[in-house]
């Protein structure tokens, strides 16, 4: 690990300048804290990373909520005065405050405790829950997604408690227990939580860099809108030769509805009125993310070894996973999957269906449209039923926002290399709703790497990484303080 030294660290030029906003920031005393205790770091990880916090399985609410109880213990530990848990009509959120003098910025970081189920189980090296570190890097679920990286923000808060007795700004901690699930409950908790959450920006640490060597911010997620289908034929399962030939198969009608759903050709949904509501990207931003060093075989390694990449026509790779919408199948089931041949005619079929969004697109219609989609395409001799799901918004934050500018220099310093700009197309619905509910814009800082296996076996979170994203965000308060609190003192030195 390379933790101790940096070559970018500021050099002090002492007596050069008199305005503090441009004076160069010291991080030689968090760095130095990080780099004496990152063994603990690790070691206070490793033990949250035990609590198996799946927010989708009902078996786990008990663990979803010692989890959000451990996290409150740390968040107290690294110095926070504030600590509660906080119930919801789901999984409990965790809260906590940081206050330090009112006229200072104020930060809320966001992030999530409960993780992805874990199956195929068979496929990890080591368990789940029993986290391991082979070749510096720490795998378990949640390692990077979102437990490790909300762990980061606490140490970070430590290293400036216990090197300075404060933090340069004010910090509020939301870390909620239903993100992996849709953050189904977050408005409403963000409404009641109300003033509690006032704040001047967001940060989150929830998604990845581009690459290793190529640090990044992300400006953009897409959301996610859902549907799940049954079709339903005969009201049991029919002899297939008996009634095969006179009777509409259900398995098949669901193929072929499914099939409808996209031009083979073009790649295009074929939704009706899927695309109305898409902002194209500008000729600048598509000209940027050509200039990206993107690497498609790399690409390929990390999708699992795939021999070609597909996708609508007219886009890049980036572009189909960044700034278009999709529509994916997630599961489909139906007849026999038993040993040996069952020679029936299935008595129903159902798939699991989720569209990604981009701006201006809502879940809430999108799920319609596909529901439309799929009623039209029913064939006679079967019924259909369409189910929409709970969604998320997608989201753009601003680029030039002064906290990008901060978390840009904080990131650029301690990778040793400007950050790029870039979009992700995963989805982070909180961020959408900070925007919206709140009007705070969000800066997602995040450092995980394209072959961390998120949702996937073996997930994994390098330990370099982690210790580098402490250091990148006990660096990003002092570069927000300086580059916002600056903003803040203007209107009052104009009185
Ligand atoms: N942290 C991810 C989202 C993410 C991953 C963003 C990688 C950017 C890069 C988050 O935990 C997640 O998995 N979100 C879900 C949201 C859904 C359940 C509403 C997703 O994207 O599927
Ligand atoms: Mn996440
Ligand atoms: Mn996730």
């Amino acid at each position: 690990m390379s933790q101790t030294v940096h070559p970018n660290r500021p050099q002090c030029t002492a007596g050069a300048v008199a305005d503090p906003a441009t004076l160069p920031l010291m991080p030689l005393d968090l760095d130095a804290y990080c780099a004496a205790n990152q063994p603990r770091f690790l070691a206070e990880l490793v033990e949250l990373l035990r609590i198996p916090s799946i927010s989708a399985d009902p078996a786990y609410a008990a663990d979803v909520r010692r989890n959000a109880g451990h996290v409150a213990g740390a968040a107290r530990a690294a110095g926070f005065s504030v600590v509660e848990i906080v119930e919801t009509e789901g999984h409990p959120a965790v809260y906590a405050e940081a206050i330090t003098d009112p006229a200072l910025p104020t930060v809320l970081v966001y992030g999530h405790h409960d993780v992805q189920p874990v199956d195929p189980l068979d496929e990890w090296v080591s368990p789940p829950f029993e986290p391991q570190v082979r070749d510096g890097r720490l795998y378990a679920r949640g390692a990077v997604d979102d437990k490790g990286q909300v762990f980061m923000h606490l140490k970070a808060v430590e290293a400036h408690m216990r090197t300075r007795g404060r933090l340069p700004v004010n910090l509020r901690l939301l870390v909620e227990g239903e993100e992996e699930i849709g953050s189904v409950h977050f408005e409403q908790l963000v409404e009641t939580m109300g003033e509690r959450l006032t704040a001047d920006v967001a940060v989150i640490s929830d998604t990845g860099i581009f690459a290793r060597d190529v640090p990044s911010l992300t400006v953009g997620l897409r959301g996610l809108a859902g549907v799940e289908v049954e079709v339903r034929g005969p009201s049991l399962d029919l002899h297939s030769g008996v009634f095969g030939g006179a009777v509409q198969n259900p398995v098949d009608a669901l193929a072929r509805m499914l099939a409808s759903l996209r031009d083979p050709v073009t790649g295009r949904v074929t939704v009706a009125g899927f695309y109305d509501d898409v902002v194209e990207p500008t000729e600048a931003e598509r000209a940027a993310y050509r200039s990206l060093p993107f690497d498609e075989s790399a690409f390929r390694k990390v999708a699992g070894g795939i021999g070609a990449t597909v996708g609508e026509e007219g886009w890049s790779v980036l572009e189909r996973r960044w700034v278009r919408p999709t529509l994916e199948i997630n599961g489909i089931w139906g007849g026999y999957q038993g040993p040996g041949a069952k020679t029936i005619i299935p008595a129903h079929a159902g798939a699991k269906i989720s569209c990604r969004l981009v701006p201006n697109q809502r879940p809430d219609v999108i799920g319609r449209l596909v529901a439309e989609a799929l009623h039209a395409a029913t064939p006679p001799g079967v019924t259909c039923e369409v189910e929409v799901r709970h969604g998320g918004n997608p989201v753009i934050t601003p680029a030039d926002h002064p906290a990008v500018r901060a978390a840009s220099r904080a990131m650029g310093s301690v990778f040793g290399r400007e950050p790029v700009i870039i979009r992700e197309g995963g989805s982070i619905p909180p961020v959408e709703v900070f925007q919206r509910v709140l009007g705070i814009q969000s800066v997602l800082v995040g450092v995980g790497l394209p072959d961390d296996c998120i949702h996937a076996p073996n997930e994994k979170f390098d330990l370099d990484h982690y210790a580098m994203g402490i250091r990148i965000l006990a660096r990003l308060w002092d570069e927000v303080a300086a580059e916002m609190g600056d903003q803040r003192r203007v209107p009052s030195a104009d009185k």
